[in-house]
Order: C-alpha cells, then structure tokens, then sequence
C-alpha cells in the first residue's frame, strides 16, 4: 500500500471505532457533572435507539464537564428492561484508569470517558435502556440513558 492508501485506510479504521457516533440520550440525573454528548461504536443519531450487536464490544465515549473535583471515579452500567435494571459486567469499572480520564478530577474541566461494553452473547435480544452511571462516593456524577436494542 502506498502512504495515501494507507492514510485513507487509517481514517477508515478509526471512523469504525466510532469516535464521532454520536448518539441520542436521556440524561438522567447527573449531579455533578454536565454531559456535552454521548457516542456509541455503530450508532447515530438517525437511529431511535442503538443496535448493540451480540458477541461484539461496543465502544462508549462520554464527554462531560466536571463541576466539582473528585479524587475517584467509579462506573456503574444497568440495562433496563421493562423498568427492571440488570446489572452489566463491565471488565474495568474504574473510570480513572483506562479510560481517557485521569484522576483527580478538576472542576471546570471538560473529560471525554471512554469505555468499552461486552455485548455478551448470551444477553437476550432485548429492547433496552442502557443506564450508566459515574459515581463519586456513592452520588450520580454522571447519569446517562441511553435507548438501545441487543441484536
Ligand atoms: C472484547 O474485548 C475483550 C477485552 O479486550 C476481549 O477479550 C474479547 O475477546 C472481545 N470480545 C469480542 C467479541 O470481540
């Protein structure tokens, strides 16, 4: 590949991992925090809710603005079904490391937190609200709905 093919290619591959899919959200509730947008691996806002597909990891970024310090940040992921939340496992729910964030966090500053979310392939092919939540010492810094569909 010459180094034009290999820049558009590098473009392509990053566009896929789906920095710029922004997406429709509810906020529900972010205390602490104020939430500028939300974006998800393969979603858009053209889409009423967000296909996750099954057996895939889907790429989740939040960029907030922090209205107080924290020296800690911790994530917590629910899907609701029917109003009934369910627990996700998430592989690293410290949104301090790994995750484009470093702590202590500053009032003022704007954070971008990016995680990643096993679709497992056991889930079921659900209509779901994908509740997540960063906390600090137990109060919603962040909360965040987002409507979504497990295919
Ligand atoms: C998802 O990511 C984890 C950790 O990087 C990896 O072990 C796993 O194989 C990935 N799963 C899929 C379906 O790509």
């Amino acid at each position: 590949m010459n180094s034009s093919a290999y820049l558009v290619f590098a473009i392509l591959a990053i566009a896929q991992l789906g920095f710029c899919d922004e997406v429709n959200y509810k906020d529900c509730g972010s205390a602490i925090g104020s939430v500028n947008k939300v974006s998800v691996s393969g979603c858009n806002k053209d889409m009423s809710r967000c296909i996750l597909k099954r057996n895939t990891n889907a790429t989740v970024d939040i960029e907030f603005v922090a209205n107080e310090n924290s020296n800690a940040l911790k994530s917590v992921v629910h899907g609701v079904v029917m109003d009934v939340p369910v627990p996700f496992d998430l592989p690293n729910d410290n949104a301090c490391s790994n995750s484009g964030i470093e702590c202590p966090i500053s009032s003022g500053s704007t954070y971008s937190y990016l995680a990643t979310l096993p679709v497992l392939k056991k889930y079921p092919r659900v209509t779901v609200d994908i509740k997540w939540e960063l906390k600090k010492d137990g109060s919603d810094f962040v909360c965040i709905l987002i409507p979504a569909k497990l295919q």
